[in-house]
């Protein structure tokens, strides 16, 4: 059978993650879907890195330029591991150009141009598929796009960021400083390139509007949501709340409100009990009401090169089984146009 040969783009955290997990699991993965999955070119900024991932690439072409990985005609689908817009876009788009499907956990990119990367898909009958850019290792894309897709969802909810919980938790369980916590976040590979995207809630708005979009088979527009982070919470309020009987958590909620949706991303006072209050460390937890399953919810690593290189994979897979879906759930031209309400009006 044909190999799926891959192009990876980004040779970070996960991306080299996901050349170890390939390496790992190769052979099962093959039997799985039928076909071996191999890897034939690679592109990074410095090629003269040591990645630690000896000679596990050899044979694969390096690209300085992701455009080129992305135009190679030996790569069959592109693997976005790289983050940001400026060059992700341009090889998202490069690839889905010429007909190739997209895995990518750029949930950056997705929360602003999601609309028109699934437009592009369409049109070349490719798919984005996206399950590392949400929650890490959990699988909750897949749970809301096809596990749940018998359900009216009604809400959504939950701690969305890894490096932030690790940071609450650190200032929590061992008094460690906000600094400190956060320098380990970055060291163990959690932190997204500018940790502000972390400790200030974007990135967990970014996975939100990809979550509620999902959910509510809606246009989101990630402007509209309300994003407050981690800056302003002190070991006395964690300290104080904890004397209540609450967890201080980020908490990212999606729910049908008044006509509209309430999309918002803030510190919330979890009781402690409920499924969300021992959610702890690089942990994410996602909890979704569905109309006919009623709550599910959903705990894992939320970042980190195992679990992220996981979800990848499971993408990897749907591509090479030739599983196509689109990338909200439904097409473009099918998404209802759900306003949000602005958090001054709730
Ligand atoms: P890293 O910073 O560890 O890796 C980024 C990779 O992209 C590096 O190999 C880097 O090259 C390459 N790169 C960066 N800028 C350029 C450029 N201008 N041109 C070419 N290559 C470039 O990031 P992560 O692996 O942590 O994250 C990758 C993506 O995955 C991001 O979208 C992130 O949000 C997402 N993600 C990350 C998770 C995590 O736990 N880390 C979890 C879920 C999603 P070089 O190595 O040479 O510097
Ligand atoms: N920086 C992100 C986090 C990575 O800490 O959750 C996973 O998306």
């Amino acid at each position: 059978m044909k190999p799926l040969r891959l192009g990876i783009a980004g040779l970070g955290t996960v991306g080299g993650g996901l050349v170890r997990l390939l390496a790992a699991h190769g052979d099962r993965l093959a039997l799985r879907t039928g076909r071996p999955i191999e890897i034939t070119a690679v592109s990074a900024r410095d090629p003269g890195k040591d990645r630690g991932l000896g000679d596990l690439l050899a044979g694969a072409t390096f690209y300085a330029d992701a455009v080129a990985l992305a135009r190679d005609p030996s790569v069959d689908v592109l693997v976005e591991l790289i983050g940001g817009e400026t060059v992700a876009k341009p090889a998202v788009e490069a690839a889905l150009d010429l007909g190739k499907p997209v895995v990518t956990a750029n949930k950056a990119l997705l929360a602003h141009h999601g609309l028109d990367l699934a437009r592009r898909a369409e049109a070349a009958g490719v798919s984005i598929n996206f399950e590392a850019a949400v929650a890490g290792g959990i699988p909750v894309v897949k749970a809301l796009r096809e596990g749940l897709a018998g359900n009216r969802i009604e809400g959504v909810f939950g701690i969305l960021n890894g490096t932030s919980n690790y940071i609450l938790t650190g200032m929590a369980e061992t008094g460690a400083s906000f600094a400190d916590a956060l320098g380990e976040a970055q060291r163990l590979g959690y932190a997204e390139a500018d940790p502000g995207f972390d400790v200030d809630g974007v990135d967990a708005a970014h996975k939100l509007t990809l979550l509620a979009s999902l959910a509510f088979g809606a246009a989101v527009d990630f402007g509209a949501v309300h994003v407050e982070g981690i800056r302003g919470v002190s070991a006395l309020d964690i300290a104080f709340a904890r004397e209540l009987g609450f967890r201080i958590k980020l908490v990212g909620i999606a729910k049908a409100a008044d006509g509209g949706l309430d999309v918002r991303v803030h510190p919330v006072m979890v009781p402690a009990g409920t499924a969300l209050s021992h959610v702890d460390g690089v942990f994410n937890g996602v909890v979704v009401q569905g109309d006919f399953v009623d709550q599910m919810v959903f705990e894992g690593r939320g970042a980190g090169a195992g679990p992220t290189a996981s979800a990848v994979m499971a993408d990897i897979v749907d591509v090479a089984l030739g599983l196509r879906l689109p990338l909200y759930g439904v097409p473009v031209a099918s998404l209802g146009k759900a306003e949000v309400i602005p958090v001054t009006a709730r």
